[in-house]
């Protein structure tokens, strides 16, 4: 503390308030807590930089996310309410799956009956059922990746009212809240194969306030349907982003979607490419580590390099008029705030996820998986440079 004890260093802070020197380093880099400076350019906290730093402890203890906390702090959210409730709904979500993970496990201890164990790998596999997995950390992460990539991927996208427009994939209902807000007249339909995501995604929209969206359980592969809501030409559009990546027979799917509309109907079709991740300072070891994502999502039938391969595939399902553009985010120093939503929350928590089944796969040792992350990490410092390109298709029915 100061002379007069009404100022601490950064040290003193830390020591006082249990939260480390360099989480306060951070928060202050994130606008959360930003302390005043010496002459000499030492933080020093006030009263109410105290006050503040305990209020944004608290609210990080609800699992809100740094933005989301600086804005709830500095008034900025217009509206803190709704924010509240979409994170309640994914709190909700997570709890519900964990305390469906925890009664079978109780009842598999219990019982030495081998269907049991085999409830309780299932549930387990629903966790981690795709590479990226279904954890609410997944759902937060889908969630700040839409809200970062939105003017960039879905700003062109808008349907005319009164269309009827299928999105398959819908997961957590990231893209699904912008589709809905931004065509307020059209009605869509939304389907997925996990019914646990289609509870969220539903929830989530409800939170927004949207009224035009119907979720549905439904697999792209059993699609269209002989009659009925999901029949052979019952849709205007058909919508899908970041799916293609994760199915065994991407053109297979394509063909279906094709159907699923009426001629002169259209596709838009959103993926990634990691073959386009670029850096610096460039690493070895991070490239390993994004290559680890790759390899795994190749054992799991996807395909991470999906982007590159749209127009292809859409020309091979019949797809006619297909028009590919790149859609390239680039992240530098002047961009702190895409650097923490995209480079940091986006790309490097989605590679840090494959981290034990990676290492499980003697893909990689986990030192240079650390190194690797550290190392994209990196990039997102005021001086590190982050490019990653996504491709969105357009393509149309023949008449
Ligand atoms: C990476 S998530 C993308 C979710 C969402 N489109 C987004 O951009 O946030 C992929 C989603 O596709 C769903 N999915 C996978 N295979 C599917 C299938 N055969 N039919 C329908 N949905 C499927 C998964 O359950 C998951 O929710």
């Amino acid at each position: 503390m100061d002379d007069d004890g009404m100022w601490w260093t950064v040290g003193e802070l830390a020591l006082a308030s249990g939260v480390s020197v360099r989480v306060l380093r951070h928060w202050d880099a994130m606008g959360v807590v930003s302390p005043e400076r010496t002459p000499s350019g030492h933080r020093r906290y006030g009263p109410a930089h105290v006050t503040r730093l305990y209020r944004a402890m608290a609210l990080r203890r609800t699992g809100l996310g740094l933005r989301q906390v600086a804005a709830l702090l500095d008034q900025e959210d217009p509206d803190p309410a709704a924010t509240l409730r979409a994170h309640l709904v994914d709190v909700e979500e997570d709890l519900r799956r964990r305390s469906q993970l925890r009664d079978r496990l109780v009842a598999a201890l219990e019982s030495a009956e081998p269907d049991q164990l085999m409830k309780v790998i299932e549930t387990m596999t629903m966790f981690e059922q795709y590479v990226h997995g279904y954890r609410s950390e997944e759902s937060a992460r889908l969630a700040d990746q839409a809200g970062a990539l939105v003017e960039l991927l879905h700003g062109d996208t808008r349907f005319k009212p009164g269309e009827r427009v299928l999105e398959v994939g819908c997961g957590v209902g990231a893209q699904t809240t912008t589709l809905a807000s931004q065509s307020p007249g059209t009605d869509f339909v939304s389907v997925d194969i996990a019914p646990e995501s289609l509870e969220a995604a539903s929830r989530r929209v409800a939170a927004a306030g949207l009224s035009n969206v119907e979720f549905v359980e439904k697999d792209v592969f059993a699609l269209p349907e002989r009659e009925g809501d999901f029949a052979e030409g019952s849709f205007d559009h058909v919508f899908v982003c970041f799916l293609l990546e994760h199915l065994p027979a991407p053109v297979d799917a394509l063909r279906r979607l094709r159907r699923l509309v009426r001629p002169g109907g259209t596709v838009t079709v959103v993926e990634g490419d990691h073959g386009s991740a670029y850096f610096h300072p460039d690493d070895d070891a991070a490239r390993a580590a994004i290559a680890c994502q790759v390899t795994l999502q190749r054992h799991a039938g996807g395909d991470a390099l999906i982007g590159r391969r749209l127009f292809p595939m859409l020309h091979e399902a019949d797809w006619s008029d297909i028009a590919v553009t790149p859609r390239t985010v680039y992240v530098d120093g002047s961009r702190p705030d895409l650097a923490d939503s995209f480079t940091r929350r986006t790309f490097t928590a989605m590679v840090s996820g494959v981290r034990e089944p990676a290492v499980a796969a003697g893909l990689i040792d986990p030192r240079t998986f650390d190194a690797g992350i550290a190392a994209l990490r990196r990039t997102a410092e005021p001086d590190g440079v982050f490019c990653y390109t996504f491709f969105k298709a357009v393509g149309r029915r023949p008449a």
